[in-house]
């Protein structure tokens, strides 16, 4: 067992998981099915009725005098918030066992996520987005994006600062700008989070914030955080104001999929000083993201080699470290060990 299966990862943004219908979901392999109770409260049960098998996502949230249930679309047996099985239609007098059960996950709401871990022990909590007190923010989420590789190197490329010139010319680099300077590099070996922080590297960068803005360039300050195996985050310092974006990563697939990884991704945005909406915000990232994925996507493998054959140039100093952390940590699932 792996380390991944032991920690919670984002499933759904809080919007997408509405009252009263149940929503599927997948996680490391695993189908889930997510629903909320009576008193809102998320609920993640393996996507399979403990009865014949069928989709729990095809049934429907129904509100009784008691709570609310799942109710599965085959014959109607209903699970309530503790995955216990309290009504079958076909004998209503009879009271199920425990062991017909629902399969019930670890299951948190927060910071307008919803958060599952696989196993019943979870070795961390939930990863904390932790935003500058003082500050007015403005917040946003963007996605789900479907992506076609694996988390970590979406994770990678989000820590990558050597190809804003290339892939964001005009937006978050130019091309005539592509030298970085040295940055430092902080590595946690001691299992304490964040296992990786890159503190302060100066990014010229055209147009750091929104799309049309006035292309004067400017340094803006990076911090980096990566906050989990497969989520990150960035703080932007600008003259105009700040932005933090949280790359929250849900990995599909298990280490069985070979190259075949699937990712479903959200950016967690705040933004303060920067005069925009949320909309704004996330429609900024909508059109980044966009320019990275054709080249993540294209990448070979699609799963992140912790050792050879890749080679690294002197500032890719924080990918480096990142792949150390991987491999430290034991994580199997979208990497080639
Ligand atoms: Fe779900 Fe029969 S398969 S109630
Ligand atoms: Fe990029």
């Amino acid at each position: 067992m792996t380390a991944e299966r032991f920690l919670f990862h984002p499933v759904s943004a809080s919007v997408d998981l509405p009252a009263g219908s149940p929503v599927a979901a997948r996680l490391l392999g695993a189908a889930l099915v997510l629903w909320r109770d009576e008193l809102g409260t998320a609920h993640a049960f393996a996507d399979q009725c403990p009865h014949r098998g069928a989709a729990l996502s095809l049934g429907k949230v129904v509100q009784l005098r008691g709570g609310a249930r799942l109710q599965c679309a085959y014959h109607g047996w209903q699970f309530d918030g503790t995955a216990l099985c309290q009504h079958v239609p076909s004998q209503p007098q009879w009271s199920p066992p425990a062991s017909h059960c629902a399969r019930a996950f670890r299951c948190v709401e927060s910071q307008g996520m919803v958060w599952v871990c696989l196993q019943p022990a979870a070795a961390s909590e939930v990863p904390q987005l932790k935003l500058d007190a003082g500050c007015k923010w403005v917040h946003a989420i963007s996605g789900p994006y479907a992506v076609q590789t694996s988390a970590p190197r979406l994770v990678e490329n989000f820590l990558d600062m050597t190809h804003f010139g290339f892939v964001h010319d005009g937006f978050l680099g130019d091309v005539g700008h592509t030298q970085l300077d040295a940055y430092d590099v902080q590595e946690n070996t001691d299992s304490e989070l964040p296992a990786i922080v890159v503190p302060d590297c100066a990014v010229w960068q055209p147009n750091a914030f929104e799309a049309g803005a006035e292309a004067s360039g400017q340094l803006v300050r990076y911090r980096y955080e990566v906050i989990a195996p497969y989520s990150v985050t960035l703080s932007k310092l600008g003259e105009q104001g700040r932005l933090f974006i949280a790359m929250l990563n849900c990995p599909l697939n298990d280490h069985s999929a070979g190259d075949a990884q699937q990712t479903k991704t959200w950016f967690w945005i705040a933004a303060s000083g920067l005069n925009q909406t949320p909309a704004q915000l996330a429609a900024f990232q909508d059109l980044i993201f966009a320019q990275d994925l054709s080249v993540v996507e294209s990448q070979t493998p699609k799963r992140l080699p912790l050792g050879a054959p890749e080679v690294h140039g002197p500032l890719d100093r924080v990918s480096a470290a990142y792949r150390r952390y991987l491999k430290r940590i034991t994580v199997s699932v979208g990497v080639v060990q």
